[in-house]
């Protein structure tokens, strides 16, 4: 049967570790230089129905790193789910290529998507989840604290799909993860949900000082994600008490990671000195979605 990465929780701990590992293969490849064209041969389709930078050229870039090709389908060439349906889209690229990566707006739609294609179908970030960007953040913390058990993550923001995936993550990893919010801005709650049962260290909170007491890595993300634009003015307005500020970074332990997923917004949800300051693995982060990514495709395509 065809495996999809939707989901972290569709991942095992093992496959997670498999991963892991297989990206740092693959980065320690390219860093050396040595030729790893192990998908040679294999095409993968790109659709975007919102913009993008990282995920985009990490995508093409690792793909014609890995010897394949990638093609890039904007939501003007398309039309997923308008010019043609969404599962007719899925089942006429299953014909013509070996792998999909499909950033939509509704989870919903993905989920569709990869039911009706028969190859392997890769979350490039929709509504509810960006499974990606957490397994790239996860493999910057293993780089910079050396394992990821017994850590404390603390994020300050919205409740949104970085969230959610980071939620799905505590599932499976050895870390504690506490989410301060606004109230009303809590996560999905089915996905909470699916923490308690599994009883994963995870919290919620409305207060920043308690998410961020003792943390060893402070996240954050945009206050509005794509898609809810219109909602930008109440959201400021919301989120205000919420930034990763140099009296936030005070509280954590004294040498604390700053990340964010990118793109940020400096002077909203993180101040330009904690963003640029000597703290900040962000562009660590930015650099490991294209070694797991790559990682995830060999897996997908080669078990
Ligand atoms: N972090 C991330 O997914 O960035 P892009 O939206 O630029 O792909
Ligand atoms: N939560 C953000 C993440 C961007 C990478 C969004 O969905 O816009």
């Amino acid at each position: 049967m065809k495996r999809d990465l939707i989901s972290i929780s569709d991942l095992t701990q093992d496959e997670v570790e498999t991963l892991f590992a297989l990206a740092q293969r693959l980065k320690a490849d390219r860093q050396k230089g040595w030729p790893h064209p192990i998908l040679a041969g294999k095409t993968l389709a790109m659709i975007f129905e919102k913009p993008s930078l990282r995920t985009r050229v990490t995508f093409e870039a690792g793909m014609d790193q890995l010897g394949g090709y990638a093609i890039y389908l904007s939501p003007q060439d398309i039309g997923l789910g308008t010019r043609e349906t969404v599962p007719d889209v899925a089942k006429n690229l299953s014909r013509w290529v070996d792998l999909i990566m499909a950033r939509t707006f509704s989870h919903q739609v993905l989920t569709e998507f990869a039911q009706a294609a028969t190859i392997p179908v890769i979350n490039g970030l929709s509504d509810l989840l960006h499974p990606c960007q957490v397994l790239a953040d996860c493999l910057t913390l293993i780089e910079h604290r050396g394992a990821l058990e017994g850590l404390k993550i603390a994020f300050v923001g919205d409740g949104n799909n970085v969230v959610h995936s980071w939620l799905h993550a505590a599932v499976k990893l050895p870390f504690r993860f506490v989410l301060a919010c606004p109230p009303g801005y809590e996560p999905d709650r089915a996905v909470l949900e699916q923490t308690r049962q599994a009883d994963a260290r995870v919290t919620v909170t409305h207060t920043v000082a308690e998410a961020v007491r003792e943390a060893d890595a402070v996240y954050t993300d945009v206050w509005t994600s794509m898609g809810q634009e219109e909602e930008g003015a109440v959201r400021r307005q919301a989120f205000a008490d919420y930034q990763v500020n140099a009296e936030v970074m005070s509280l954590t332990k004294p040498d604390a990671l700053v990340m964010h997923c990118l793109p940020a917004h400096r002077g909203e949800e993180i101040t330009a000195d904690v963003l640029d300051g000597p703290q900040s693995v962000v562009f660590d982060q930015s650099e490991n979605r294209l070694h797991i990514q790559k990682a995830i495709m060999v897996w997908l395509l080669q078990g």
